[in-house]
């Protein structure tokens, strides 16, 4: 599939923009949407790689372009609550609640397929009788499902194994050639993929497949039971209910240490393994919560230094940067990568941890 001529079509800012009201490149997006075409657009999470749920020859080429495995189904993106309906059949009462008060924004949720429903091809839920559906709050995605008039089936837009793209070039340097068009619409604003639930039938608890940008305490806070908080139980488990949190995920090609621990120990720590490292001639970075000059200070024996956020609670900030500075280090060929690790255990920090766990592979020290 490679050797496609891949368009851009660029959307100048759009918030609090009047005049933003379905401009000609959207229209030409949504037409190759339509089409069958593979096109790439932002949400407010990352970016999406979409293709039209319906058809089947379309969503097979999202496969393909990223070299994703087949037994991965896809989150089907909707501009309305309607939507989902219209494909997946009767929505539950919990699950309509769910999406009464997180929709748009980051939260995927799983409903099961029901009679009634117009469904989607079986690739995109990988033969699942379940279908995940999302209705994203970025006003360019808004803008590009409805004027498509079609369910749009979109993982993120990278190559399988690589961090999710936070802007139309991360996706360009992945899918460049291989895809019809990218919508950019600006970076990212949450930086880490929504957060994945569902309503257990015989409970009625939300279970928290995949964790994100909606907060298992900002699901509790609007009355909703959670019933577990960690997909990575799960996959302890040799369980997983979200077959995609099976994969190795966010890689960097170097390998990647998390250290956690008191800061001053984690810094300690970092700087006598940078010094190791550079004897033994590897090329280093830094993920630290300091500000700039700060952690350039701490950490002048290492290659690159990435200020991840100002302050170590501002996960939010780091969560937006995360996956930028990952991919600064594969171009940058870094071999040894070492990250200050941050509370995983609540709010942002869950989904955070999670992702960064899984780029270092397992590797995390405590000191
Ligand atoms: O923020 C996001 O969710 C981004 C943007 C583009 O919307 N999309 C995204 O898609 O992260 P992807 O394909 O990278 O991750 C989809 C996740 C996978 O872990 C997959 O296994 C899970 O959703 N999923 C999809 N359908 C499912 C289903 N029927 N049941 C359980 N998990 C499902
Ligand atoms: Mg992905």
């Amino acid at each position: 599939m490679s050797g496609i001529r891949t368009k851009l079509w660029r959307i100048e800012p759009i918030d609090g923009d009047a005049d933003f009201t379905r401009p000609a490149q959207l229209r030409e997006a949504a037409a190759a949407l339509r089409a069958g075409g593979l096109v790439a657009f932002p949400t407010e999470t990352v970016y999406g790689l979409g293709a039209d749920a319906r058809n089947t020859a379309a969503v097979e080429r999202i496969f393909v372009a990223k070299g994703r495995p087949a037994d991965n189904p896809l989150i089907v993106h909707v501009a309305s609550i309607e939507a989902a309906e219209r494909l997946a059949g009767p929505i539950g009462a919990a699950e309509r609640r769910l999406m009464e008060a997180f929709w748009p924004g980051p939260l995927t949720v799983v409903l099961p397929a029901r009679p009634g429903g117009e469904g989607v091809s079986p690739r995109v839920t990988a033969g699942l009788p379940t279908v995940a559906v999302r209705m994203p709050s970025h006003p360019v995605a808004l803008e590009l499902i409805a004027l498509a008039d079609v369910p749009v089936a979109a993982p993120s837009a990278n190559r399988s194994g690589r961090p999710s793209p936070t802007t139309a070039e991360h996706v360009r340097e992945d899918l460049g050639g291989r895809i019809d068009g990218i919508v950019d619409g600006g970076a990212a604003d949450v930086g880490l993929e929504s957060t994945v639930v569902a309503v257990d039938a015989s409970t009625g608890a939300v279970r928290v497949l995949r964790p994100g940008g909606v907060t298992a305490e900002a699901l509790a806070a609007a009355g909703f039971p959670v019933a577990s908080a960690d997909a990575s139980d799960e996959e302890a488990a040799g369980a997983p209910r979200s077959p995609g949190v099976k994969y190795t995920h966010y890689a960097p090609k170097g390998r990647l240490c998390v250290v956690l621990g008191a800061p001053e120990k984690v810094r300690a720590y970092i700087r006598q393994r940078l010094d190791q490292d550079a004897k033994a001639g590897e090329r280093t970075a830094v993920l630290a919560f300091a500000p700039e000059r700060d952690a350039a200070g701490a950490y002048s024996a290492a290659q690159r230094v990435f200020a991840l956020a100002e302050q170590r609670g501002d996960v939010a900030a780091a969560s937006q940067r995360l996956y930028a500075a990952l991919r600064e280090c594969d171009a940058a060929r870094i071999s040894a990568l070492y990250a200050e690790g941050v509370d995983g255990s609540s709010g942002l920090g869950l989904a955070f941890m999670n992702r960064l766990r899984k780029a270092a592979g397992g590797c995390i020290v405590e000191v």
